[in-house]
Formats: C-alpha cells, sequence, structure tokens
C-alpha cells in the first residue's frame, strides 16, 4: 500500500488482510524492522493524544526514527503550507507522513506533490475521515463479535462532526455489517451517510433496541459555532450512555469510545468503567494497528 488516505479506497480483502496483520501483532513481535535511518514524521496540525502517541509508539517497535511537528511548533505557524513542509522533509530524506489537519483538501492536493517514494497517511482529516481509527475499531467489533455479517451497530453522540463516524461507516458497511443506526439529536445527525445505508434515531432508546456495538462519540465543541454549543448535563440526560439505557442493547453489547471521553456527557464513568467497556482495549490495538499499516507500507 502507498497511502493510507480514506477507508473508501480499500478492497474487501485489504481491509482483512490489514485486520490479520494486525491481530498477529497481538501475540507475535513483528520481527522485522526497517533499514536504519528510514523516519517516519508525525505533522499534527490538531490536537491528539491516542493517535499521535501510538502512531510514535508503532514506527518506533518498527525501527523508525520519529519527528513530530505540531504547528504551534513548527513553520505552519510562520504561514508554511502543508505541501512545503512535506517537501522540505523529503529533502531530508523521510519517506512516511502520518498527517492531521483541520480539513480534507490535502489528500487531493498532497499524493500528486509528493515524493514517487513517499508514504502518506491520513491521521485525521477535518470533519471528513480518520481511516486507522476506523480500523483499529473493526479490529476491536472483530475480536467480540467474530462475524461482521449479523450485527446492529449504534454510533450515537455527535456524528454530524465526526470524521471517526463517517470512517466506521465506510468500514463496517464494507465489512458487511446489515444494521448501522445513527442516534443523536436531529440536528446532529446527518440525512445520510452518502451511498451507504443507515438508520436515524432521535430516540436513544428505540436505537439501542438489541445493538450488539454501541460507539459512543464526544461532542466535537471545537467545530461548533458558539450559537450551536450545548449544555453538557443536559445532553448527558437526553443522549448519555447510562448502565440503564445500556441495558436495552444486548446482554452482551460493547461499547467503543474512540476518545477522548468526556465523562458523565457522552457516557456515564460507570459505562465507561463498566464491563462492557473497550474502551481501552481500542487504545492497545491502535497501537497494533498502525504497525500493522506502516508495515505494510514498508515491506
Ligand atoms: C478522534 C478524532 O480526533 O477525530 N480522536 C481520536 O483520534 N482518537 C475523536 C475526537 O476527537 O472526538
Amino acid at each position: 500500500m502507498q497511502h493510507c488516505l480514506d477507508i473508501a479506497s480499500f478492497s474487501y480483502d485489504e481491509l482483512v488482510e490489514l485486520l490479520d496483520a494486525a491481530y498477529v501483532l497481538k501475540t507475535q513481535p513483528p520481527g522485522y524492522s526497517v533499514p536504519v535511518g528510514e523516519t517516519c514524521a508525525l505533522i499534527f496540525a490538531e490536537p491528539s493524544t491516542r493517535t499521535r502517541c501510538s502512531f510514535e509508539i508503532a514506527a518506533k517497535r518498527l525501527g523508525f526514527s520519529t519527528l513530530v511537528l505540531d504547528s504551534a511548533a513548527s513553520s505552519a505557524c510562520k504561514g508554511e503550507s502543508l505541501v512545503d513542509t512535506v517537501k522540505n522533509l523529503e529533502a531530508m530524506g523521510v519517506r512516511y507522513f502520518v498527517i492531521r489537519q483541520p480539513n480534507e483538501q490535502w489528500l487531493q492536493e498532497l499524493p500528486s506533490q509528493a515524493h514517487a517514494d513517499s508514504h502518506l497517511i491520513n491521521a485525521g482529516s477535518g470533519m471528513h475521515s480518520h481511516p486507522t481509527q476506523a480500523l483499529l475499531d473493526m479490529l476491536t467489533i472483530r475480536q467480540y463479535k467474530k462475524d461482521f455479517a449479523s450485527l446492529k451497530v449504534a454510533i450515537m453522540g455527535d456524528i454530524q462532526h465526526s470524521r471517526v463516524a463517517r470512517s466506521q461507516c465506510v468500514a463496517l458497511h464494507k465489512l458487511g455489517v446489515p444494521e448501522i443506526r445513527l442516534l443523536g439529536p436531529a440536528e446532529w445527525v446527518p440525512e445520510s451517510m452518502g451511498e451507504i445505508p443507515v438508520q436515524r434515531f432521535e430516540q436513544l432508546e428505540e436505537g439501542l433496541q438489541d445493538a450488539d456495538v454501541v460507539i459512543c462519540l464526544r461532542i466535537q465543541r471545537e467545530r461548533l459555532r458558539q450559537d450551536q454549543q450545548v449544555d453538557a448535563q443536559a445532553f448527558h440526560q437526553a443522549y448519555g450512555l447510562t448502565p440503564e439505557r445500556l441495558k436495552l442493547a444486548k446482554k452482551d453489547a460493547i461499547v467503543l469510545h474512540p476518545g477522548p471521553v468526556n465523562r458523565e456527557v457522552e457516557l456515564s464513568s460507570e459505562v465507561m468503567d463498566g464491563p462492557q467497556s473497550v474502551i481501552l482495549e481500542q487504545v492497545s490495538h491502535g497501537v497494533l494497528l498502525r504497525m500493522a499499516v506502516l508495515r505494510n507500507m514498508s515491506e
């Protein structure tokens, strides 16, 4: 694989191959190292904890040296474009780029301008996509649920502004999930997900009924205008995942969240720390999945 920019560009077989490769890494060390001097640059123009740290750990485990550039500490704050930043790093021999940007335009622009041997990985592009997050979520779901073809997956919260939800819907659909439900306030549940069949629910109770997987999402406050902001407590009351609400899902339903979690807003602490939560397992899977992506590119 040359780049990892969007789930839509993966075939079913490629998706499964990556999930399998990440799964193997759970029990076996990679037994593989990139040539000495290979560098992976992490260019983050938006805040990140899990994605950035797990990419850095993944890269280091494969023998990469890493460079972390955040916009405040690099020339981006002096007006340099992403393309120019990448070209400068390429001039220093860097060929792996993990990139997070507040918009998605670069996905069109950068691949044609980057060095022919460069690898670009999307670590979050505006509200548009976050492919490796969706892939690690699929790895987590597969670990507990085995067969995607019989699942009811409920995604709840601020879906409208979530790049994670968009990529998850594409991945779930490609892997054969028949029932994708979107739950939340009407203004935050998109009318459609492009070609992907989804069901919309404004009543959480209806949407959670018999779900196998429940994915909670944070309110994307940084993408909301002042007049769109909501009160955290009121949101929790109407749309937060509580133990009572979770009882409506299947007994063995699992709860996911890409993080960062706002406790007592999109879900209660009791659910977050409870037996059905696989949220920290997702985080561990982040390292494995990102190792699988980097390894696939470098072999
Ligand atoms: C997500 C993101 O940045 O899109 N976080 C992450 O990468 N784990 C979700 C979020 O910020 O809510």
